[in-house]
């Protein structure tokens, strides 16, 4: 075998990698050493910024567990997140973006009727959403399950309460035989990522903002469809240009229209005024399987 150089470094490297089993390592740590080699060199990392990082690294492990996964916030500050989401849900142009799921869901909220109000009497602006979910032909899709969560109205969720262990701000919908659906809830506000952790110590370096706009998530995982986990930003929030994750898409913008007391959109009556934002869905059809 050829001994080291700095020329030659990189190709032993790959060629070493190579051999990985299966080829789909290979083929991702071949890949994986040539862009982390070229970035040395790009950048001609010093020893002492190449010892920080190997610290970060370890850190962002240490404070990492089955609740808290600074790893993923790392990937979704550096835009990898999205970018990943982006790659792998490449719907046609007729339906809903996806955007990042984000570490605040939680498998097993309750199913509730259409109309119901998931914020459970918690203090803020009543918000209603409604609206359909369709395929991209507009056939409505009946019996769709809409699995909504959210922060509060101060921003935030139920995971970063110690003290909270029912379900808060989050419910799953079905809709109608006409593809209807309607959730009513509080309006969220927009929040600070954790910046307790390896990674808010980073972007404090930074002076980049920490913050993502204010907004609801979607998961709607029906049969035959392709699975959208997505959001909905309110209008004209603070953040939508500057989300620390990369979230934010255009369509996925909807204004949360003011309205006073009086008829609601639920069928119903609400005594105080209420914001009400209308959003369709659509979904893609399931790729077919290779
Ligand atoms: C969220 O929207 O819940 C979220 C997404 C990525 C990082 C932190 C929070
Ligand atoms: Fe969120």
């Amino acid at each position: 075998m050829a001994f080291v150089n700095e020329d030659n470094l990189t190709d032993l490297a790959v060629r070493r990698w190579a051999t990985a089993r299966p080829d789909r390592l290979a083929e991702l740590m071949t890949a994986l050493v040539r862009h982390v080699h070229e970035f040395a060199r790009e950048v001609r990392l010093t020893e002492e910024e190449w010892a920080a990082a190997m610290e970060w690294l370890a850190a962002t492990g240490r404070i990492s567990d089955d609740k808290r996964q600074e790893f993923i916030l790392g990937s979704d500050v550096l835009g990898l997140s999205t970018l990943v989401v982006q790659l792998n849900n490449r719907f046609s142009e007729k339906a809903t973006p996806a955007t990042v799921l984000g570490p605040f869901h939680i498998d097993g909220s309750p199913t509730v009727g259409s109309g119901h109000d998931m914020s459970d009497g918690l203090p803020g602006t009543p918000l209603f959403v409604s609206g359909t979910v369709t395929d991209t032909e507009g056939r409505p899709v009946p019996g769709a399950v809409l699995d909504v969560w959210q922060a509060d109205a101060e921003g935030t969720y139920e995971a970063q309460l110690p003290d909270v262990d029912e379900a808060r701000l989050r419910a799953k919908y079905r809709t109608g035989e006409d593809g209807t659906y309607c959730v009513r809830t509080i309006a969220p506000r927009g929040y600070s990522i954790p910046m307790d952790g390896p990674v808010g110590e980073l972007i404090r370096r930074t002076g980049i903002s920490h913050y993502r706009p204010a907004h609801i998530h979607f998961l709607i995982d029906e049969p035959g469809y392709a699975r959208l986990i997505t959001h909905l930003f309110q209008q004209g929030a603070d953040y939508l240009e500057s989300d620390v994750v990369f979230g934010t898409k255009d369509a996925l913008i909807v204004p949360f229209t003011e309205h006073g007391a009086g008829p609601a959109p639920d069928g119903g009556r609400i005594d105080e005024p209420y914001l009400h934002a209308e959003f369709d869905f659509v979904l893609d059809r399931r790729p077919e399987a290779p």
